[in-house]
């Protein structure tokens, strides 16, 4: 048996974009990605794959399901088969036959990471509060309040063991030393990793903390602190200010990459609300995967000096395999001496904005670079720009692109394309065939005649969306109601029973096998045309009190019929007594 925790972990750490790349290109409509459906034969693609929700659909032939249905129906694995192809992609062992005290232990440990750094994050926000300090610190750099709340800014206090406060298990838990919030000497004393600092955490995509940056707030070293490397945060996958981005990213179709903490916040603070900062790493090519997932065009910006252009020609590099042909990747370089955060405080957004269209694109930057210590007017200079350009334009994924860096390489070693081909063979410019893929067995168009969907259903449809929705929610009196009600509290308790589970696939796979799971994968399938564009925590709330309401008149109409043919008792008496004084309080 896989643990179930386990499950929700491979989950968790997944990105179903990523998998359905791996067997199917998909091409970025809006927020979702479409191509044609790998499951039915069709012309022009209504299988769609959405990052947020974490599912695939397909409105042509139905299908849908999780990053592991995906798989299995896929490459025609079994479910435990899928499961290993999934964790074996991501170097995540999975676990077999563990014992049940070991996998509550585990399961209790992973819940346990987010659940201490968001811990963390709010006392650091706190003691923000209290330390003048930090809050002038923050104001002679300019930040607003509105932009420190925007961003969860704090400060560590001085003081070796401040957490203490936080975590009762201060110097057991084992967990808490996984944090990275806490460092162990060899003597086996613990002590915080953050002291007197500002603090900058560190989100993923779904918004969950999972490290923090801390700067002293003056002169010191190191000038800035960084949670090391755990389960849950790796450098060369997050950006920071990604999920703050999101949505500006969306509307501005771009996204500007820069280096320090302090330049994303003070870009927002001047309207750039699409910036993002590497987390004192190079650029990876994991970077570049999700800034294009995000947006067409990504802006690099460096320092001008010489250290910047080196930063500069490694994103470059890492950029490579990753260049779709819809993407815009520019190089944009500051004056000596600015970074972004006091240069955009000088000219301000539109200033900021205004330097882009002077920014070198890919290929200006990439045979700048080349060409830099080189003599073209001799054949010895020619060639060996050829030689340093030929291991490059290879990586290059996307077609096109890779067309014009070699015409332009041709134009300026003279060489016809036909030579410069001799020299550096065209690798067959068409994409890989799509794979076979079996057709699915036993699934048919899902036409289903249009009826309003049933108030639990429509909840449950929400609950799905957004399963945090429905955590601490009590629905009464559904007991005997229909499969939408069942559904509907299968779901509310699961949610309420197992706090790990957070995002809809998670449910579908806890009912994986269930009797549910039908009725389940369909409602999911329903959900797909919304996408938060509306208030849907204003939503569910009415649509719960709507339901609560109904379910109350139910009691009172059958409390009332029985009190024509029989005397109720004098429980029946009261339940009909209050059922009927919340219904007129409401
Ligand atoms: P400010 O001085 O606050 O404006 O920072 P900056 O962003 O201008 O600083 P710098 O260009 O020196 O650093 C850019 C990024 O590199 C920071 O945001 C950190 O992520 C990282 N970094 C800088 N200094 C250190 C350091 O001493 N240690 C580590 N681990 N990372 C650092
Ligand atoms: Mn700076």
């Amino acid at each position: 048996m896989i643990p179930q925790s386990f499950i929700q972990e491979l989950l968790n750490r997944l990105d179903i974009v990523d998998v359905v790349e791996r067997y199917v290109p998909l091409k970025k409509a809006g927020a979702n990605y479409v191509a044609c459906c790998p499951f039915h034969n069709e012309k022009s693609p209504s299988f769609s794959v959405s990052p947020t929700k974490q599912f695939y659909h397909c409105f042509g032939c139905g299908v849908h399901g999780s990053a592991i249905s995906f798989v299995m129906e896929h490459q025609g694995l079994s479910f435990p088969e899928a499961v290993e192809e999934l964790a074996k992609s991501i170097g995540l062992p999975v676990p077999h036959e563990t014992s049940q005290r070991e996998q509550e232990t585990r399961a209790a440990h992973n819940a346990g990471l987010p659940e201490m750094m968001l811990q963390a994050l709010h006392f650091y926000r706190e003691q923000l509060k209290h330390s003048e300090t930090a809050i002038q610190y923050f104001k002679k750099r300019g930040v607003s309040g509105e932009i420190a709340a925007r961003f969860g800014l704090g400060y560590a206090p001085e003081g070796w063991q401040n957490l203490a406060k936080v975590f009762p298990d201060y110097a057991q838990s084992q967990a808490l030393l996984e944090t990275g919030l806490i460092i162990e000497n060899d003597e086996g004393r613990r002590y915080d990793r953050f002291r007197d600092r500002v603090m900058f955490p560190i989100l993923n995509a779904r918004g969950n903390v999972i490290g923090f940056g801390g700067r002293v707030l003056g002169a010191g070293e190191p000038k800035y602190l960084n949670s090391p490397e755990t389960s849950l945060f790796q450098k060369g996958q997050e950006l920071y200010g990604l999920f703050q981005a999101r949505h500006a990213i969306r509307a501005s179709g771009r996204v500007v990459v820069v280096e320090g903490y302090m330049d994303v916040v003070a870009l927002v603070q001047h309207g750039i609300g699409y910036a993002v900062a590497t987390l004192g790493t190079a650029t990876t090519p994991v970077h570049v995967q999700k800034l294009l997932r995000a947006a067409d065009e990504i802006i690099f910006c460096f320092d001008g000096d010489a250290a910047g252009r080196r930063a500069a020609w490694r994103a470059l590099e890492n950029a490579l395999a990753a260049l779709t042909d819809t993407a815009r990747l520019l190089f944009l370089f500051l004056p000596e001496g600015e970074d972004p955060d006091t240069y955009v405080r000088q000219v301000g957004q539109a200033g900021f904005e205004a330097n882009f269209a002077n920014a070198l694109t890919f290929s200006q930057f990439l045979f700048k670079e080349l060409t830099r210590d080189l003599d073209l007017t001799t054949d010895e200079g020619r060639a060996k720009l050829v030689q340093s350009a030929k291991p490059l334009i290879e990586k290059v994924a996307a077609p096109a692109l890779q067309m014009m860096i070699r015409k332009r390489l041709a134009e300026l070693t003279g060489l016809s394309t036909a030579e410069l081909t001799s020299l550096m063979p065209n690798p067959a410019v068409s994409r890989p065939q799509e794979s076979q893929s079996r057709p699915s067995q036993n699934r048919s168009p899902q036409v289903k005649a249009r009826r309003a969907p049933s108030l639990p259903r429509q909840l449950l449809r929400m609950v799905l969306q957004q399963p945090d929705l429905a955590r601490g929610i009590q629905i009464e009196g559904l007991d005997d109601g229909g499969s939408d009600e069942r559904m509907l509290l299968a779901v509310l308790a699961l949610l309420n029973r197992d706090p790990h589970i957070t995002t809809p696939p998670a449910i579908l796979e806890a009912f994986r096998g269930a009797p549910e799971e039908a009725v389940l994968s369909e409602a999911i399938g329903e959900t797909w045309a919304w996408d938060g564009e509306f208030d849907l925590a204003q939503e569910f709330q009415g649509a719960l009190e709507q339901l609560r309401s109904s379910a109350r008149q139910k009691r009172i109409d059958s409390l009332l019929a029985l009190a024509k043919t029989q005397t109720l008792s004098p429980e029946q008496k009261q339940a009909l007594t209050r059922e009927l004084s919340t219904g007129r309080a409401s």
